[in-house]
């Protein structure tokens, strides 16, 4: 036996056990606008902080405690008073930033409340439906993505698809499926003032806050959200772009998902698929980014298509060579990787 084989997984999993705990600390800071209070507030005390937020100071007292010990916040031992620099607010405050992560926390929450059913639907081959990992996986997706899509969808994402773009400016259609709460669907519509975008969505609970997010932005003369599979969806186009954002792989069928696709736009319309930057091989997916998806997947990717019978099981870590054979059992004659950066998703075109 290798003793420091042994030290170093333990200490290993202890780390990374206080990473979750430290994950709901962080989700506690945001869900009582402590991280908030006091980018906008200022530093404070304890007391003056629970005084801000309204809270009982000695709770307020010990979560100060574990965000410096944990590196969230600063300490000035001088004044007592406790701090968030502004690189720390742009990753727990600001949702515009592209750094904002607090909602990515709420994967924390939603995956453990669901271990029963998950290990049951190991020994029954079953799912766990979507519905059961409630409004913490909505956000953690949504708001997770969302200022990805405020911040490049209509200004570096469309640019990259020139005959996209000349279309959406002047007018256009577009059909977002899989949209979720709708945040890439209100961000295009802000992009481009005179684009009709319809958004398709399986879930009741994302279709409904995605109408109430359309009417607080002010597009809901634009944006339509519409509440079916997309496979059945008796919407018809065509379109000039259909979309899928990070939702290929979640589909329980991909193929038929795809041959929707393809109808909507027509013989002119583009589609786009953008999913995780996943590579082809198990070597390829060896690091942070592919150990994620894997997490990601088994806790809830996959067990949420799983629920669908004789689903494809994609899983979250969606390889290039899988999304072409899809792409070609769909009718596609082409699949062309775009010229787009971004840390988590490579992004498809497919023609007809
Ligand atoms: C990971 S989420 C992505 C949501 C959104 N595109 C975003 O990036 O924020 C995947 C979405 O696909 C939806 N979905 C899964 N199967 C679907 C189907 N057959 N038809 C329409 N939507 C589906 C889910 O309800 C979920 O909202």
């Amino acid at each position: 036996m290798d003793e420091q084989k042994i030290k170093a997984l333990a200490e290993r999993v202890l780390t990374e056990v206080n990473g979750a705990l430290g994950c709901l600390t962080i989700l506690v800071g945001h869900r009582l606008g402590l991280y908030r209070n006091l980018a906008d507030e200022g530093s404070a005390t304890p007391a003056e902080l629970a005084a801000r937020t309204g809270l009982a100071v000695r709770y307020v007292e010990e979560w100060l405690l574990a965000q410096v010990t944990g590196g969230y916040l600063d300490h000035d031992s001088a004044t007592g008073e406790y701090s968030i620099s502004p690189e720390h607010s742009a990753v727990f405050v600001d949702q515009d930033n592209p750094a904002y992560m607090t909602p990515f926390t709420q994967w924390i929450t939603t995956m453990s409340a669901v271990i029963p059913e998950l290990t049951e639907a190991f020994r029954t081959g079953g799912g766990v439906p979507y519905e059961a990992y409630g409004q913490d996986a909505i956000e953690a997706i949504g708001l997770g993505n969302r200022s990805m899509f405020v911040n490049d969808y209509a200004r570096s994402w469309i640019p990259a698809l020139p005959d996209v773009e000349a279309k959406l400016k002047n007018g256009g259609k577009v059909a977002e499926v899989g949209c979720g709460i709708g945040w890439s669907s209100i961000a295009l519509a802000h992009g481009f003032p005179t684009v009709a975008i319809d958004g398709i969505d399986i879930d009741e609970a994302s279709i409904t806050q995605a109408r109430d997010l359309a009417e607080e932005q002010g597009v809901s003369d634009r944006v339509a959200f519409h509440h079916t599979p997309v496979e059945q969806t008796e919407l018809t186009g065509p379109y000039d772009l259909v979309t899928a954002f990070e939702c290929l792989h979640d589909m329980p069928y991909p193929i038929d998902t795809l041959t929707k696709m393809r109808e909507l736009a027509g013989p002119s319309g583009v589609v786009l698929i953008a999913d995780e930057a996943a590579g082809d091989t198990l070597e390829e997916n060896t690091n942070l980014l592919g150990n994620f998806f894997y997490n990601a997947s088994i806790l809830h990717c996959l067990p949420q298509a799983m629920v669908f019978p004789d689903a494809a099981g994609t899983g979250t870590a969606i390889s290039p060579s899988t999304v072409r054979t899809y792409a070609e059992q769909a009718g596609f004659k082409s699949v062309e990787v775009v010229d787009i950066e971004n840390p988590f998703f490579r992004f498809y075109r497919l023609a007809p």
